[in-house]
């Protein structure tokens, strides 16, 4: 059996045996201690429109350190932009995972302020610029663009649009 695929067993073991449980349990309780709001919102809730992006729902934690490690990814980044930066679920994994410069953007005014909260109980400093995606002007300064499951298809289309041309123009 190759190594690639002994690592690759191993660290699934990892991940659905007890060890992976563990981890899950401790950020759950990481978030209630210290009050972090990461709850879904509705579209009525985040007071964006169907046609302009999806509701609110937050990634982060265990499951995107895991995949981040598995993509070998840790050291290699030093920014990172989260378009639909939401209530800031993502952006707490990347500054634990030791990304310095954290970037989002967010169309919903609610949601920025509650993901203002729950930054400043942790203490961590990201720029969150209210805007939306399709206005954003450069994709140059970020070594990691992350989104997920922020827009409808028409507008991600435009979006790798951008990014792609930014990039073939670096
Ligand atoms: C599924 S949540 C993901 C939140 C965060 N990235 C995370 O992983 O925890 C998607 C977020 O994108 C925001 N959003 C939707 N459409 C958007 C748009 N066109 N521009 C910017 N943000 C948008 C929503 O308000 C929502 O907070």
């Amino acid at each position: 059996m190759k190594a690639g695929r002994i690592v690759g067993i191993i660290q699934a073991a990892v991940r659905i045996g007890p060890l992976g449980v563990l981890r899950r349990i401790t950020y759950r309780a990481f978030c209630r201690v210290h009050k972090l709001d990461l709850a879904d919102a509705t579209h009525a809730q985040t007071g964006i429109t169907e046609y302009d992006g999806v509701a609110h729902s937050a990634s982060g934690g265990v499951d995107l350190a895991e995949a981040y490690i598995a993509l070998g990814l840790q050291g290699k980044i030093s920014s990172v932009l989260d378009i639909g930066s939401g209530k800031g679920g993502a952006l707490i994994a990347f500054h634990r995972l030791g990304i310095p410069r954290l970037h989002g953007v967010e169309l919903s005014k609610t949601i920025i302020s509650t993901c203002e909260s729950n930054l400043r109980k942790l203490g961590i400093v990201a720029d969150v610029k209210q805007m939306h995606a399709v206005q954003i002007a450069s994709f140059a300064p970020f070594d990691l663009i992350y989104t997920f499951n922020t827009m409808p298809r028409h507008h991600l289309r435009n979006l790798l649009h951008s990014i792609r041309k930014g990039r073939s123009g670096l």
